[in-house]
């Protein structure tokens, strides 16, 4: 039988409840999913790689199928490296979609293989990025329920 792997890149800077919504979800849909964190972001992350990854692992501890990976450089090479067939990504909302839609048809471009796709968070996570719950921290308020409870702490003794 096919064993289906799915590549879930990102930047994770840092994971949300959102992000792990859809990484739960995943690991039903495929048989193996890797929570891939883009090493070279041009923005600037708050998170160093490692501790996005030290976040991750930890929040992703109750799925056995589930790896996670730093990458660098094109995503399809990476995803073409680790032998994936599936890159997934989340859609919370209209506003997501072109954006979304244009690297998934760029994807298919350069690697007509692998085919992206597309799943929708809990619709109660449909509000929710890693970029407002930094700014939320940074300002005081509480992101309890929007991100796992270890990595609440991490933002509170980085921002202080
Ligand atoms: O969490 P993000 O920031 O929305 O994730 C974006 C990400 C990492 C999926 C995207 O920037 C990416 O794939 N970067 C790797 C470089 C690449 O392959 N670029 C061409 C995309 S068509």
């Amino acid at each position: 039988m096919k064993s289906i792997l799915a590549i879930y890149p990102g930047s994770f800077d840092p994971v949300t409840n959102g992000h792990l919504d859809l990484i739960e979800r995943g690991t039903k849909m495929f048989d193996r999913l890797v929570v891939a964190v883009l090493q070279n972001l041009e923005k600037d992350p708050l998170f160093s790689v490692s501790e996005r990854v030290a976040m991750l692992r930890e929040a992703t501890r109750p799925w056995p199928n589930v790896e996670v990976d730093i990458f660098d450089g094109l995503l399809v090479e990476y995803a073409r490296r680790k032998k994936a067939q599936v890159i997934l990504r989340g859609i919370r909302a209209i506003s997501d979609y072109e954006y979304e839609l244009q690297m998934a048809l760029m994807n298919r471009k350069l690697e007509p293989g692998i085919e992206t796709v597309f799943m929708m968070p809990a619709q109660a996570y449909s509000y929710l990025s890693s970029r407002l719950v930094k700014e939320i921290a940074r300002l005081g308020g509480a992101v309890e329920g929007l991100v796992p409870t270890a990595v609440a702490e991490r933002l509170k003794i980085k921002i202080s």
